[in-house]
């Protein structure tokens, strides 16, 4: 395992220290999200932990829950206890950008309903300002994208449809991805605001005032943010 893989599987496991027997747990995508669910399996097996439930935020979280022994439940009607989740970017008031591994619509929808979402992440996403080293995923309709895009491109020039091979990546909800260059100042929940009032947007990576702490390892150890 490298440095970088040790240090996520480290923040992964003082989240997972949070969920007690029988919560419901939000399980988050990603490779550092990857840990915390593989920690929650161990768990259960060793009897460490009871009568947890996992709501997926991907069809890939719900397949490495299954393959770990996590059982899990679609999210809907009842709140969750706690979510744990990765970050692509984490700012100093913990407003957070979300997306690069393309589930971000299912994660917000899931953590908005947790009473608590953890953010697990290694040092290199600590950022002075949103923006600074990622990129603003947002997720639009298939339908019409070229003007969808046109339309955010009006107010967030240089962006691009997120396409990796020769076709457009396509998110769990058939949806896909405008990657947005964020300005160097904003105003995030004035750009979040204006984002999701663009016709064909389905929802964007910003996640504003969403989490409770984030454990962030660095080689000196792992640093609580709240
Ligand atoms: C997926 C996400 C991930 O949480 C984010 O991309 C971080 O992933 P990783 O832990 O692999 O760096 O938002 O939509």
């Amino acid at each position: 395992m490298s440095d970088l893989e040790a240090l996520k599987k480290e923040a992964a496991l003082k989240a997972v220290a949070l969920v007690r027997s029988g919560d419901r747990v939000g399980l988050g995508t990603g490779s550092t999200a990857k840990y915390a669910i593989e920690e929650l399996g161990r768990k259960l097996a060793a009897g460490e932990l009871t009568g947890i439930v996992g709501v997926s935020t991907s069809e890939a979280s719900e397949q490495l829950a299954r393959q770990v022994g996590v059982p899990t439940e679609p999210l809907d009607p009842r709140p969750l206890d706690i979510a744990i989740d990765g970050a692509d970017e984490i700012a100093p008031n913990l407003d957070l950008v979300k997306g690069l591994g393309g589930a971000l619509v299912r994660e917000k929808v899931t953590e908005v309903q947790a009473r608590r979402l953890i953010i697990i992440a290694d040092h290199t996403k600590l950022v002075g300002q949103l923006g600074e080293k990622a990129p603003l995923p947002i997720e639009i309709l298939k339908f019409g994208f070229l003007s969808t895009i046109d339309r955010l491109r009006a107010f967030l020039p240089g962006g691009q449809l997120r396409q990796p091979a020769a076709q457009p990546y396509v998110t769990d909800n058939g949806n896909y991805i405008y990657d947005a260059r964020l300005p160097e100042t904003f105003d995030p929940a004035e750009l979040e605001r204006r984002i999701k009032g663009t016709l064909g947007v389905v929802d964007t990576g910003l996640f504003l005032g969403m989490a409770e702490r984030a454990f962030v390892a660095a080689p000196d150890g792992v640093q609580e943010l709240t």
